[in-house]
């Protein structure tokens, strides 16, 4: 193998190709073309003089396959949520961290609404009826479903995409209930007239339960039965927030039972994996992950990442840096 005195890039899946063309131009890139997930194995082994890897939420970067990676200094993923990157061990390392915030908050909303309409008004169900012939005349409550104006739209994590989402809902004539460990910023609290509110009394109170908060330790299994049991029996359930965020076999149970009314889900547990009764049930409506899923957006969050790959290697400080405490604040000029 020739020498190269340029840094090198493992890019781990495909992404869109100016993103790909940007690195080219100043740095050695292994790019793994393909959609398919590098195995562990074969991402350490491949990482192995990278200076930079621009990695996707398929890529499972636990500490030990963090402790495996020499010469490395940057992570750079190319989603906002990080919880496939164990930032704590990068950080140990000395390895930056960086994600690609704000790029797909609206687009992300947009399809948290649309999950929301569909679910509420049965779309896919109704997509199904007419498709397979069903339609014979016009019926007093044929696919009845839930009201979305005027409705209460709850929401967990009142961040970029939660406000995005509220502000969706304001459109709509909906009441805005938050809950988050932070109360949202007075200003934008008035402009959506959001209200922050106990767990207990958003669960209680909403028509409409909005996840957006980032999968942690804190917020896995957020909704579970205790969750569920407390919401509407016409409520309707939306998360393309992380799947562990919600206990897959109580909702499973819930909308079996009909505890709650729907759900619009975007993310699961398991994924690829769906629970197998999921897949039986009217009341839910299924997408595999793609709610920031727009061209326009998933070209700029290829772009953010390999912008911030790209600082790295040149010495910079990477601008969506997620662990401050790896890289020397800037110097003054
Ligand atoms: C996608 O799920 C993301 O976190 O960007």
């Amino acid at each position: 193998m020739a020498m190269s005195a340029r840094p090198r890039v493992l890019i781990t899946k495909r992404i869109f190709p100016e993103a790909v063309e940007f690195l080219e131009r100043s740095f050695d890139v292994d790019y793994n073309g393909t959609d398919r997930v590098l195995p562990s194995g074969e991402l350490i082994e491949r990482a192995r003089g990278c200076q930079a890897i621009v990695s996707q939420l398929t890529d499972r970067l636990d500490a030990g396959v963090i402790a495996q990676l020499e010469g490395v200094r940057i992570i750079a993923n190319v989603a906002v949520g990080y919880d496939n990157i164990d930032v704590a061990a990068a950080t140990a390392r000395g390895i930056a961290v960086t994600n690609t915030p704000g790029v797909l908050t609206e687009t992300t909303a947009d399809f948290a609404f649309a999950l929301l309409m569909a679910a509420a008004r049965r779309i896919p169900e109704a997509h199904a009826f007419v498709h397979s012939g069903q339609w014979r005349t016009w019926i007093i409550d044929l696919l009845a479903g839930q009201d979305v104006y005027g409705a209460t739209l709850g929401i967990f994590g009142f961040g970029r995409i939660g406000a995005a989402v509220a502000r969706r809902g304001r459109g709509f004539g909906m009441r805005i209930l938050y809950c988050d460990e932070q109360p949202a910023p007075a200003e934008v609290e008035r402009e959506l007239e959001a209200r922050r509110v106990s767990k207990e009394e958003l669960l209680r109170e909403s028509d409409f339960v909005s996840l957006h908060v980032p999968l942690t330790p804190a917020t896995r299994h957020l909704i579970s039965r205790a969750e569920l049991a407390l919401m509407k029996p016409t409520a309707i359930l939306i998360n393309t927030a992380r799947g562990p965020v919600v206990d897959e076999e109580a909702l499973v149970e819930a909308l079996e039972r009909r505890i709650i009314w729907a759900a619009g889900l975007d993310v699961f547990e398991n994924e690829p994996a769906v629970h197998p009764r999921l897949l039986e049930l009217p009341n839910v409506v299924l997408a595999p992950h793609i709610a920031s899923a727009s061209y326009a957006t998933r070209r700029r969050m290829s772009m953010m990442a390999a912008e911030n790959a790209a600082a790295a290697l040149s010495g910079k400080r990477p601008p969506n840096l997620l662990n401050p405490g790896v890289w020397p604040a800037e110097e003054l000029p």
